[in-house]
């Protein structure tokens, strides 16, 4: 697709109401009121304050017009944008929307109880057993939300007597999975799998289970878990391992088949494999595969299961038929790598320091400063370049990025632009200095 600057923007018209509002109170009112009093509430004004004081627009909760794909549509503006999850560009994809609508003509608008109760779609079944397929497991069970599916799995299999150790970078679903169980809760630094070893030895005799619960690939950092080396500990100490496949599948393995088809590993050497149907697979909601006892135990008793309604029939046909079109259509895995490479080629070429691995499409530009970050952020904006600025709780305060998330459907033209654009504007920002951070 051609860039053409001048239709980019909502800003270039000089006429459109800017999308992105001043801070002002990001929502917050000021009126005094039960919640305005708690501490968090306070906390929160503070820093929309702080960066109001500094000019920043606040970049949350813009509603979109069109599909997350590479360029997006906000009021009468049109952006590159680069913070959708849409890896493989089947969100839009016209079987998948079709699938959706052919399920809500079939099954309504919700599978309207529990799958225990009366809410089983033969939809559910179809779904759940392709998944296990795809993934070379006995089974595989669907829940409405990733989030929940890592807060119910932890929280369920594990409890008071059990011991659960996680990455530090670990998704926020996996720590209130591990808070919620009442296990014992240990951290060890970001894939140093001597420290998980370290971990395990001191405190597995101690402990009944214990879970060590990892991500294939960090959402922040972009870069891919060694879990062969987390096999081989989790055996050494007769651990289970839990593996978070959310920004795996559909990107790494030639097929997209995730981290065991990367690795070449047994998918049966992992005891508890999780996805999320939000991103690849362009629909809503997660899932856990594994042996049957596991699925078949999670599926008759799992709280977040049990008492909680059926996937919708619309997002469980979006993710049949998007984990139909991944297997038909593999060239996308590879063309997405390509871009990915492409992308850090480009990077490099304007002395853009960009962590991860390079065969992850996700691009974290460490900038810092989260003022800095978010300018940045702003900047782009009004050039055309959606990005968002990841800032502090969901990283530390000192390393504010930019996370750049590459999806098929990305040119090499908009890739040639969006970092040259990002380099001249981080170098006239770091050229203006602190003062203006
Ligand atoms: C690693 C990881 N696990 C779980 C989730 C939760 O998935 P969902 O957004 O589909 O609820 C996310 C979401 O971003 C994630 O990045």
């Amino acid at each position: 697709m051609t860039r053409d600057t001048s239709d980019m923007t909502a800003h270039g018209t000089g006429e459109a109401e800017p999308v992105r509002e001043h801070a002002a109170s990001g929502g917050l009112p000021d009126t005094p009121s039960v919640f305005s009093k708690f501490s968090a509430y306070k906390q929160l004004k503070r820093r929309f304050r702080e960066v109001e004081e500094k000019q920043i627009s606040l970049p949350y909760f813009l509603p979109r017009d069109s599909v997350n794909d590479a360029v997006v549509k906000w009021a009468d503006g049109q952006y590159i944008n680069w913070s959708g999850y849409n890896y493989l560009g089947l969100s839009g994809h016209p079987e998948v929307s079709q699938a959706a609508k052919d399920a809500i003509d079939q099954y309504g608008t919700s599978a309207s109880a529990s799958r225990i109760v009366s809410g089983q779609l033969s939809l559910h079944e179809e779904l759940e057993r392709e998944i296990a397929a795809f993934l070379g497991v006995e089974d595989a069970i669907i829940f409405v939300s990733g989030y929940g599916t890592n807060v119910s799995t932890i929280s369920h299999l594990f409890g008071r007597n059990d011991l659960v150790v996680h990455d530090t970078l670990a998704h926020n679903s996996i720590i209130a999975g591990c808070k919620l169980s009442e296990a014992r809760r240990l951290s060890f630094q970001h894939n140093d799998w001597d420290k998980m070893d370290a971990v395990l030895e001191a405190q597995r005799d101690k402990h009944k289970n214990a879970l060590v619960s990892i991500e294939a690939v960090y959402s922040m950092e972009g870069d891919v878990a060694d879990v062969r080396r987390a096999i081989e500990i989790k055996e050494k100490h007769n651990a289970l391992l839990m593996v978070d496949e959310a920004h795996s599948l559909g990107i790494l393995g030639k097929n997209g088949g995730g981290i065991c088809e990367h690795y070449d590993i047994d998918p049966r050497k992992i005891d508890i494999i999780m996805g999320t149907l939000s991103k690849t697979f362009a629909s809503c909601g997660g899932f856990i595969a594994g042996e049957r006892a596991l699925v078949q135990l999670m599926r008759y008793s799992a709280p977040g299961f049990i008492f909680s309604v059926g996937l919708s029939p619309a997002d469980t046909g979006a993710a049949l038929a998007a984990l139909r079109v991944l297997q038909r259509e593999g060239h996308r895995v590879g063309e997405l790598r390509q871009r990915a490479s492409f992308f850090r080629e480009c990077a490099r070429q304007h002395d853009l320091h960009m962590g991860s691995d390079d065969l992850t499409p996700i691009v974290p530009l460490i900038v810092g400063d989260p003022h800095r970050c978010m300018r940045l952020s702003q900047r782009l904006f009004e050039l055309g370049i959606h990005v968002q600025p990841i800032v502090y709780p969901a990283v530390k305060a000192d390393s504010a990025r930019l996370r750049f998330f590459i999806t098929v459907n990305h040119t090499e033209e908009q890739i040639r632009d969006t970092l040259a654009t990002v380099a001249r504007e981080l170098r006239a920002l770091e050229a203006l200095g602190d003062a203006a951070n």
